[in-house]
């Protein structure tokens, strides 16, 4: 079989030097790739490296090799494009069809995925013409991953570095793997949970689960590679930030659920993946709480948190928005996961059943995927990306 050809596009960022790790890692997992640098890019890293790495001649403009006529042939025959990094001035001229080089010429002609990877500073990430020139891009059905938050070029720090270049080749991976399928959630926001709260008592101790988080993570992760903007809220599970998601921190319930509903105004889709305690101490001691020789222990008295799936189903944010709880059952599991559904009134209801081989912190689950509209879907035990893969295509059918 041939190997898959993917492009990869290097605009003029400080950041075109991790591009040699993600051609690499491209290359040496059997992809047959084309780096296509703009001419600024040189400035940082040379088209001999990319020569070298490649296996392939570059250039950056479409007067060599006139014959085989370049500024076509590329992008037709590419499986996917990727361009990282991707500067404010490429996706500009991205969202609006600019064509004055051979990256630009290969992005019109490219009828494949075509992954962006932006790398910039905070202001120019931030600008509206770059948020409006990525809303374009995305509503057209390109993948623009989110740029990860740390330190940038000279003192600053912020939003706008260059995922790691393993993360962005996992994210090339999966939309390869999608294949013509494409990315169905490109111009969606997705709000994803994950995780499980603590609720404190004191400075030190608190009130938890068991919850990794895993199962939200690879949500989260197979969204991003099906083109959604994706806002993911955790709650400490100390994971590494999956590349292309927004990621804000909530430690309790209160905090958790203030994030959900500010994040879900301009949501799609909502998916309440974390376990959210359902109860906290209702009183919260300010110095650690001591134990006294011959006294028993004080009792925990405990207060409801709030439903936070319940009020999002309940109070949609956007007409036609959907929402996604997860429920876990040790017996009557369909019959309890039906109820519950109902009670909580959301589209689909992930239902886990728990038991032996299905540990908190595994890296497979198992579940059936329950609809309002009725619909039953098992999913066999495997890999949670699959699980979450499922759930994609149950909303995606559903977002029409
Ligand atoms: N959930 C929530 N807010 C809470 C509790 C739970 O949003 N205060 C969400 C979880 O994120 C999950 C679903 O609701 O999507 C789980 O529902 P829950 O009623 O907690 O189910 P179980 O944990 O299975 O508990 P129980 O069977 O005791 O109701």
């Amino acid at each position: 079989m041939d190997k898959p050809k993917v492009v990869l596009g290097v605009s003029g960022g400080i950041a075109a030097y991790k591009a040699c790790e993600l051609l690499r890692r491209l290359t040496e997992s059997g992809h047959d790739v084309r780096v296509v640098p703009t001419e600024s890019s040189l400035h940082f890293v040379g088209a001999a490296t990319w020569s070298a790495l490649s296996g392939h001649p570059v250039s950056t403009e479409v007067w060599n090799d006139v014959h085989e006529v370049p500024h076509v042939r590329i992008g037709q025959g590419a499986d996917l494009v990727v361009v990282a990094p991707a500067t404010a001035d490429m996706l500009a001229k991205a969202a609006h069809g600019l064509a004055d080089d051979l990256l630009t010429n290969t992005l019109l002609t490219a009828r494949c995925p075509v992954v962006f990877a932006p790398a910039m500073h905070t202001e120019m990430w931030e600008h509206p013409a770059t948020q409006e020139n990525v809303a374009t891009l995305r509503r057209r059905g390109a993948v623009v991953i989110e740029p990860a938050v740390g330190r940038l070029t000279g003192v600053d720090t912020g939003k706008g570095r260059l995922p790691d270049p393993g993360e962005i080749f996992e994210v090339c991976r999966r939309v390869l793997a999608r294949g013509p399928v494409g990315p169905d959630l490109a111009g969606r926001h997705v709000v994803i949970s994950a995780g499980g709260t603590r609720e404190p008592l004191d400075p030190v101790r608190y009130l938890g689960n068991r919850s990794s988080g895993k199962q939200g993570y690879a949500l989260a992760r197979t969204a991003v590679a099906r083109g959604a903007r994706v806002t993911l809220v955790e709650a400490n599970t100390g994971l590494p930030d999956p590349a292309g998601a927004d990621v804000l921190r909530a430690g309790t319930a209160v905090q958790l659920r203030e994030a959900v509903l500010k994040a879900a105004a301009d949501a799609d889709v909502v998916v309440m993946a974390a376990a959210v305690a359902d109860f906290r101490p209702a009183e919260y001691a300010t110095g650690k709480i001591k134990k006294k020789d011959g006294q028993e222990p004080a009792p925990i008295t405990l207060v409801r948190n709030p439903d936070i799936l319940a009020e999002v189903a309940g109070e949609r944010a956007r007409p036609g928005q959907i929402v996604v709880g997860f429920a876990a059952e040790t017996d009557n599991v369909l019959a309890n996961g039906r109820e519950k559904l109902r009670r909580k009134g959301c589209d689909l209801l992930v239902v886990n059943e728990v038991g032996e081989r299905r540990t908190f912190g595994s890296e497979e689950n198992e579940a059936v995927v329950l609809a309002a509209d009725g619909g039953e879907t098992q999913v066999p035990y495997g890999p949670k990306e699959a699980l979450a893969d499922t759930v994609w295509d149950l909303v995606s059918s559903r977002l029409g």
